[in-house]
């Protein structure tokens, strides 16, 4: 049987530190830090002893990601080498290892090396060096299952089939004979079908037909399928499960199409990083990602820009119903011969590393806005298409007429707010049209993916009317996609703010592009897309204000864009009478869920807005079918009254990441914007802290993460000078 064990503790680093990985080679400040600091060459071993039932099966040690150029070496032989940063490799051990302590070393170099991918420019994003993903023992028998394919053909029709492509590993070069049995198991783990056969060659195909009652996959029920083998050779036998789905995802020149229905993306990009740890965290975290992005952001898709992300964060896709587009490695930059053949090399491995992931609709196989490249870009597309003829391919792009090799046309689109770049152009549109950006007389499957961003930073403690600004981008560029018949959907830029190099960003290495923040803290423009989720999903009534007479230029909180998905809103001002206001449909034609506009004037001549008037409380009404379904208070006058932490859960395992946010509220349960004394945070029992234990607050909210480290409790203290402690517990195992 096959074992899988992780092999991520007990590294030593750079010859002092024992360490537990994932693990970043040098912890970051928040801001103002010199990104080089971590270019250079780092060092980890790992020591250990072979076990006797190690004996005569195959020993392989399995990295999910190392940032990059791995040379791995086994009591200083080199066996193993790895160039890109974002795909697994293997060290195979089996036939080397020695009695007694065995050394497993393996290096890094951070340096951003012009001879790969996504190096040789400038590029807005960090890569953190260091072994940031996890690393397995695998042990099988000599002759073992190396990978499997799965594939769904004609998946609407009523009676399903499956077929499967197995490749086998037999580096020994033993007999190729034996038996391969393959169960389906359901959603339930009940058995769906099995099968049995022999096999003489290392690629062997299964098929599965007339399966019935089959669940698709979509993406309010993900329904995942498991293909479990079970192969018995001479050598003994080794065992595999993988996940899949029933599904068919098509873009074509109506739109995008899952299981036959036309849908509407609503996706954001994200990159994979964090605060302190840059890459390095493992599958909590990243899972925690997908469900922000699916639960609190109510999109359904990502973009894993500029690169492969974690699998963690695609398995959480595959399990919650969010639809993936993944791509290679780049930013603009095409290198020589040698550079483009490694990019090729990337294309091959995200592929075969995910093809069997339903979340997975699009395989992104230009660097992101680079040149056009004829003979490069034919290759990608055509190994792309080779190794998965399940998936459409898309390059993304940012010039207008660029050479369309791909499947899909996937354009990001900066148009909204050139009008502050190019003084000729007084009338910015929010999309351009596609044929416009494609240079074609004829329509292509076609999906924006990107928008915002760099076009208008804003920070989550900016002015409210920078605030609202922002909301209105992201307000007018969605509206404008879901308005575009033929068009796919959007994918702003993007989700979360994130670190970057000095060329971007504000000068304290941070772009500050995302809807949340680099804790995931929303900023307002968060409940653009919230807001556009069914109501049954979760209310959203976001009043786009910090609530205060003096905050905008001049005065006052007018006009008041509510984010909501309710269909009326109700505002009541000290004790004016209540004013009464409706979704704006005028000016937001084609959003699910318009925002509600308040004006001064619905309140009457003068009656709330001069300076020099008193500020009064006020409450925000929501409703639906004129029933009022969510409220928010605010207070005229309101001073911290409440330290709160909350914990992403009550259970972490051992050496997952926990995320802790902090916020600082009012007498009525709002945020403090302007709050940013410090906190002091202590973690005490089975957990570590991940960043520094003094922190300031950021729009009255600051988070952290926590590793948990051992079994037992982890308890989490936070202080704050005018409030006090607060503190919980979670358990850890
Ligand atoms: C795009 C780029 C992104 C990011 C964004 C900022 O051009 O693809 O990676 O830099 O701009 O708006």
């Amino acid at each position: 049987m096959r074992v899988l064990r992780s092999f991520n503790d007990q590294w030593v680093f750079e010859g002092k530190d024992t360490v537990r990985l994932p693990h970043t080679a040098v912890e970051l400040p928040f801001s103002y830090f010199d990104e080089t600091s971590y270019q250079k060459v780092f060092t980890y071993e790992k020591t250990f002893e072979a076990e006797a039932d190690w004996q005569g099966r195959d020993v392989v040690v399995h990295f999910e990601g190392a940032m990059a150029n791995a040379k791995v070496s086994l009591n200083g032989q080199e066996i193993a080498s790895h160039v890109d940063g974002y795909t697994p490799f293997e060290a195979r051990l089996t036939g080397l290892l020695i009695d007694g302590a065995n050394t497993l070393s393996v290096t890094i170099d951070g340096s951003e090396n012009p001879a790969i991918p996504p190096f040789g420019g400038q590029i807005d994003y960090l890569t953190y060096a260091g072994i940031y993903r996890d690393v397995w023992l695998r042990l099988t028998s000599p002759v073992s299952i190396a990978s499997v394919k799965i594939e769904t053909p004609e998946v609407l029709a009523q009676s399903k089939s499956v077929t499967a492509a197995v490749t086998l590993h037999n580096p020994q070069g033993h007999a190729l004979e034996g038996t391969i049995s393959a169960m389906i198991t359901g959603p339930d783990n009940a058995e769906v079908a099995t099968t049995k056969t022999g096999f003489t060659s290392d690629t062997l195909a299964l098929s599965f037909e007339n399966l019935n009652d089959i669940h698709l996959w979509d993406l309010d029920s993900p329904n995942l399928y498991t293909l479990n083998l079970t192969l018995d050779t001479a050598t003994g036998r080794d065992t595999h499960k993988t996940r899949f789905g029933f599904r068919h995802a098509g873009f074509t020149t109506e739109g995008f199409h899952l299981n036959g229905q036309l849908i509407k993306i609503r996706g954001l990009n994200r990159h994979q990083s964090y605060p302190y740890a840059g890459y390095a965290m493992g599958r909590a975290a990243n899972a925690r990602d997908a469900d922000i992005l699916k639960n609190e952001l109510r999109l359904n898709l990502a973009r894993t820009s500029h690169y492969p992300q974690s699998t963690w964060f695609l398995d959480r896709c595959d399990e919650i119903g969010l639809l993936v587009f993944e791509e290679i490695p780049g930013w603009q930059h095409i290198g020589d011969e040698a550079w483009q053949a490694q990019s090729v090399e990337n294309v091959r491995d995200m592929i075969k590393r995910d093809w069997n992931h339903p979340s997975i609709i699009l395989w992104g196989v230009r660097v992101n806005e680079s040149p056009d490249n004829t003979v490069f870009y034919k290759e990608t597309n055509r190994v792309a298409r080779e190794l998965d003829s399940t998936r459409q391919t898309g390059g993304v792009r940012c010039h207008e007429q660029s050479e369309f090799l791909e499947d899909v046309f996937t354009m990001n689109d900066f148009n909204l707010g050139m009008d502050e770049f190019d003084t000729h152009k007084t009338q910015p549109v929010a999309l351009r049209d596609q044929s416009q950006c494609t240079g074609l007389d004829y329509k292509v499957p076609y999906m924006v993916t990107e928008y915002n961003g760099h076009m208008y930073p804003t920070k989550s403690h900016d002015q409210e009317q920078r605030q609202a600004e922002h909301v209105t981008r992201h307000l007018q560029v969605l509206n404008a996609a879901y308005g575009a018949t033929g068009t796919a959907g959007s994918v702003g830029w993007c989700a979360f703010d994130y670190n970057t190099h000095k060329d971007f960003g504000s000068g304290d290495r941070l772009c500050y592009h995302g809807v949340m923040d680099m804790f995931r803290a929303p900023k307002f423009a968060a409940s653009v897309y919230a807001s556009q989720g069914d109501p049954e999903g979760g209310l959203v009534l976001e009043p786009v204000t910090y609530y205060a007479r003096g905050e905008r230029n001049i005065h006052g909180i007018m006009p008041l864009i509510v984010l909501t998905n309710c269909d009326e809103v109700e505002v009541q001002y000290g004790d004016f009478p209540p004013v009464s206001a409706f979704p704006d449909r005028e000016n937001y034609p084609h959003l699910p869920h318009a925002p509600v506009i308040v004006r001064a004037l619905d309140f009457g001549e003068d009656s709330l807005d001069g300076w020099g008037m008193s500020w009064e409380d006020g409450v925000i009404v929501g409703l639906r079918d004129g029933k009022a379904v969510i409220r928010r208070s605010f207070t005229s006058a309101p001073v911290p009254t409440t330290l709160k932490l909350v914990p992403d859960g009550d259970t972490v395992e051992d050496g997952q990441e926990m995320r802790v946010m902090i916020s600082v509220l009012d007498q009525v349960g709002n945020k403090l914007h302007h709050f940013s004394d410090p906190v002091t945070i202590d973690i005490s029992g089975n957990g570590v802290l991940i960043g520094p234990g003094i922190v300031p607050l950021r729009a009255g909210v600051t988070g952290f993460w926590l590793r948990a480290d051992g079994i037992g409790e982890i308890t989490i203290n936070v202080t704050q000078a005018r409030l006090g402690s607060v503190a919980c517990t979670v358990s850890a195992g």
